[in-house]
């Protein structure tokens, strides 16, 4: 039988470090062993014996022991590793990490390991949002350190906004997807590549290879389009781009090169992903022919359905009680279109707004439009610009449903099921 996976896992200190127990529980439960390092700060959130009672290991606190270092050193702690998680991962320790600092347990250990980081960040919104943080993370992904999204929403600190802690259940569900067999062979092979001396030279792959969906090339259009009818006015939807920029950011954390063309939104660009700014259904057409070739396309995006005949140069005046002077002209379908494309997607995803019968319109939808996968969506309630979703997933082979969940939570399943369907 395989030796189980062995998660070193680094507790940073903020407010979400409680929530490392329950991740602690779910490591142990799906057959892995943990072994837990507790930064100083992470010292004030949860205690050494709760997590060493957990964990059923001893907790490594500081570098400065002298017992540890004859039988258990900070270089052998980074090594016995298949994954290092480092959750929650504070402004402070991104921070240190991006720099190359090492001047504690945790920091060293980092600096020392050959074995693959991922790093779940957990912040207040402002500390996440600003300049130096968002630095840090693109240098950490340059360096190979996969990062783990926060979910946006209401925070410890009262904020509203990114930078929570994603539930301890997502980030498992990150984790056994690191540690699936495509994943934990590269990471032998590496392993015993670098086992004779790892810090000599270059390592001999790229960190960025371990990640499920490295090498593919995704496509999500996402938001809302504006089709203008005069200077000043325009036909639009009340679709915020949230779930489709979810999904950009997690194909993007799975390791895929992901380009997302968004309708006018105010949302970030998540980290690591291309993004191509459009306005009219027309613009995102030629934006996603652009884009081609693509391995999967995920159409997110609540296309207008209708364009104005003709765009008034001039602002439209009444008159009187005559009729709206306003022809619409159908768009084309992107989806659809790329559908019959001679580059089309190997996996072509739509999404479906319904308000009434979702299953069996969806089913009707993927006949019609010739894409491999429906996701539908009930938007007779909050749905539309709201932060949850509940889904149903029609494929050529059933369908399956997912109740209520934060949208971030159904971008990490979707892109699960993806790595599971192309894997
Ligand atoms: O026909 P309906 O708008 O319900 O289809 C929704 C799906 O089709 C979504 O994936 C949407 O992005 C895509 N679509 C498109 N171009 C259109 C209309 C919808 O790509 N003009």
């Amino acid at each position: 039988m395989d030796k189980p996976k062995h998660i070193l896992l680094i507790i940073g200190g903020g407010i979400a470090a409680y929530k490392a127990s329950e991740l602690i529980r779910l490591i142990k439960k799906s057959g892995m062993t943990v072994r837990c390092v507790l930064t100083e700060s992470g010292a004030q959130f949860v205690t050494p014996m709760t997590l060493a009672a957990l964990s059923e290991n001893e907790v490594h606190t500081t570098l400065w022991s002298l017992k540890n270092e004859t039988e258990m050193g900070h270089i052998q702690l980074s090594r016995e590793a298949d994954l290092i998680v480092i959750c929650p991962a504070t402004a402070n320790l991104l921070a240190k990490m991006a720099g190359g600092i090492a001047d504690d347990l945790a920091t060293t250990l980092l600096l020392a390991t050959d074995a693959p980081v991922m790093a779940v960040p957990a912040m207040n919104v402002r500390m996440w949002q600003h300049a130096a943080t968002q630095r840090n993370i693109k240098q950490l992904q340059n360096d190979g350190i996969m990062v783990m999204m926060p979910d946006e929403g209401d925070m410890a600190c009262g904020e509203y906004g990114p930078g929570r802690m994603p539930e301890p259940e997502a980030v498992m569900t990150q984790i056994s997807s690191l540690m699936s067999s495509a994943f934990s062979s590269t990471s032998e092979f590496a392993a015993s590549e670098l086992g004779a001396n790892p810090l000599d030279g270059q390592p001999a792959f790229a960190p960025d290879q371990h990640r499920p969906l490295h090498g593919k090339h995704i496509l999500v259009t996402a938001g809302p389009t504006r089709e203008p009818i005069d200077p000043v006015r325009y036909i639009a939807n009340r679709s915020s781009g949230r779930q489709g920029f979810a999904i950009a950011a997690a194909a993007a954390e799975a390791g895929a090169k992901v380009t997302l063309v968004a309708g006018p939104v105010h949302l970030a660009t998540p980290v690591g992903v291309l993004r191509v700014d459009v306005e009219t259904a027309l613009e995102m057409e030629a934006a996603v022919e652009a884009a081609l070739p693509a391995n999967i396309a995920i159409m997110v995006a609540a296309v207008a359905d209708w364009r104005a005949d003709s765009r008034s140069e001039q602002k439209i005046k009444k008159k009187g009680d005559a009729p709206a002077p306003l022809q619409l002209t159908e768009n084309p379908d992107i989806l659809a279109g790329l559908a019959r494309h001679a580059q089309r997607p190997d996996l072509l995803i739509g999404f479906a707004a319904e308000t009434e019968k979702i299953a069996e319109h969806a089913k009707a939808k993927l006949a019609k439009k010739g894409c491999d996968w429906i996701v539908a969506n009930d938007v007779s309630g909050d749905v539309m610009g709201g932060a949850d979703n509940s889904v149903h997933i029609i494929t050529a082979h059933g369908s399956e449903i997912w109740e209520r969940l934060p949208k971030p939570e159904v971008a990490r399943q979707l892109v699960q099921k993806i790595i599971e369907e192309i894997g």
